[in-house]
Parts: C-alpha cells; sequence; structure tokens
C-alpha cells in the first residue's frame, strides 16, 4: 500500500504570504479529509486555526439550500469583501483548497488592497481611514455587527453587502478601484491559495445552475504577543 506524506508550506512560502500577502501552490491529493486536515495544519503554522460562529473549522463552500444566494453558501456574484468585516477581530488568513473548481467562469477572484489604495487621491484615503461605516453581521449571527473605519493601522475592511445606511462615496470610489484589479483564481483540483484577509479582498463570479464547484475554507488568526 502507498503512502502519502504531504509537505507543509516552505518557510519561504509562509514568508511570502506574511510579506505579500498571497500565495498558492497544489497539493499531490485531492482527498477531502486529508486536504481539510492539511489546511487546519497549516493555518496552525501561521497562527491558530480559528472557527467562527460555530461553524467546523474547514468549511465546506458550494451553494447550499437555504443560505442567502449572496453568502459564501450562494451562487450570487460577490464583490470584493474581507470575511468577517461585521466582526471585531477578523480572521488574518483565509486558507483554500479546490475540490472542484466548477465549470465556465466560476473564479474566485481577489484584488489587493495595497494596489487600489495607491490609485486613490489623498481626500479619499482620509476619508476611509475617518468616516465609520456599520458593518452589518449576517441575519443568522446573534451579533449587532462592528462599527469602523475601512482602513486602519492593522487591516482593510470592507464588505459592501446587506449595507443600506452609511456606505460613503470613499468607500465606494474604493470598491469600484478593488473591482478594476480583480483577478482571477483559475485553479485545478487539488490547489491551494492562501490570502492575507486584512490587505487582500476576494470576490466570486456568479455560480451556473447545479455547478460543481466545491471549494474547502479555513480561517485563522495570529496569536496576540504577550505584554
Ligand atoms: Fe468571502
Amino acid at each position: 500500500m502507498g503512502s502519502l506524506k504531504l509537505q507543509s508550506l516552505s518557510t519561504e512560502a509562509v514568508q511570502t504570504l506574511k510579506k505579500d500577502g498571497f500565495i498558492r501552490g497544489s497539493l499531490s491529493t485531492k482527498c477531502q479529509d486529508t486536504a481539510s486536515l492539511w489546511l487546519i495544519e497549516q493555518m496552525n503554522l501561521l497562527g491558530h486555526c480559528m472557527s467562527y460562529c460555530d461553524q467546523p473549522p474547514v468549511m465546506s463552500i458550494r451553494p447550499k439550500p437555504g443560505f442567502g444566494r449572496s453568502s459564501s453558501g450562494g451562487d450570487l456574484r460577490l464583490l470584493p469583501h474581507t470575511d468577517l468585516a461585521w466582526a471585531e477581530r477578523p480572521p488574518k488568513y483565509i486558507g483554500m483548497f479546490c475540490i472542484h473548481p466548477g465549470g465556465g467562469n466560476e473564479y474566485q477572484t481577489i484584488s489587493d488592497s495595497f494596489k487600489a489604495l495607491n490609485a486613490l487621491p489623498q481626500d479619499v484615503l482620509e476619508q476611509l481611514r475617518r468616516n465609520p461605516i456599520h458593518f452589518p453581521a449576517p441575519e443568522h449571527v446573534n451579533s449587532s455587527g462592528f462599527t469602523g473605519a475601512i482602513l486602519d493601522s492593522e487591516r482593510v475592511r470592507i464588505n459592501s453587502r446587506n449595507i443600506r445606511e452609511n456606505w460613503s462615496d470613499s468607500a465606494e470610489v474604493f470598491l469600484r478601484e478593488l473591482i478594476r484589479i480583480e483577478k482571477e483564481i483559475k485553479c485545478e483540483p487539488g490547489d491551494y491559495w492562501f490570502i492575507d484577509n486584512t490587505r487582500y479582498c476576494h470576490g466570486r463570479y456568479e455560480l451556473n445552475p447545479n455547478t460543481s464547484r466545491h471549494l474547502l475554507r479555513v480561517y485563522g488568526i495570529e496569536p496576540r504577543c504577550a505584554t
């Protein structure tokens, strides 16, 4: 019987993720259980694997009946966003694994917020730092959400979903730039990628009915420094 030893992320890959906010690669397995364990191990290398809202540490990302169509369990186009913008302490890292990429144009997208911010005028940047936005929690979550600036010293925090009030002109300018610079993540079964959720925004194109697209997702936070 053959055995399978999956390599952990290299020191160089971890450094690149911490410095540049994005890495990707491929595993020699497409097995969901094996990939799930590997994702948890890598997140614990980067910090701590973290579960939010009673979700399992490894979440299956595919359309699910009963989920909002504009959520990760839905099928509609998702504009660039950071995950859990409504939480006081969103995950620092997101790890993704491709079980099946789906078909057609069903890609995840990413946008480097540093690049988008570089293109914005100074007054817009100042408004993004100063103007508080209220990010409501999803309906099924017992939380009042979070109110704060899109830009602070620790992170970019943005999600335009469900926002009817307080969405500012500067937030819209930033969002349009994030859309303009979106890049597609074209993946094959076995591919993984990690993003820094405090820097990179991600989105998704609309999914086809009965899509076979199936990704895995894990969250992680950095350990707080002892003071
Ligand atoms: Fe997301």
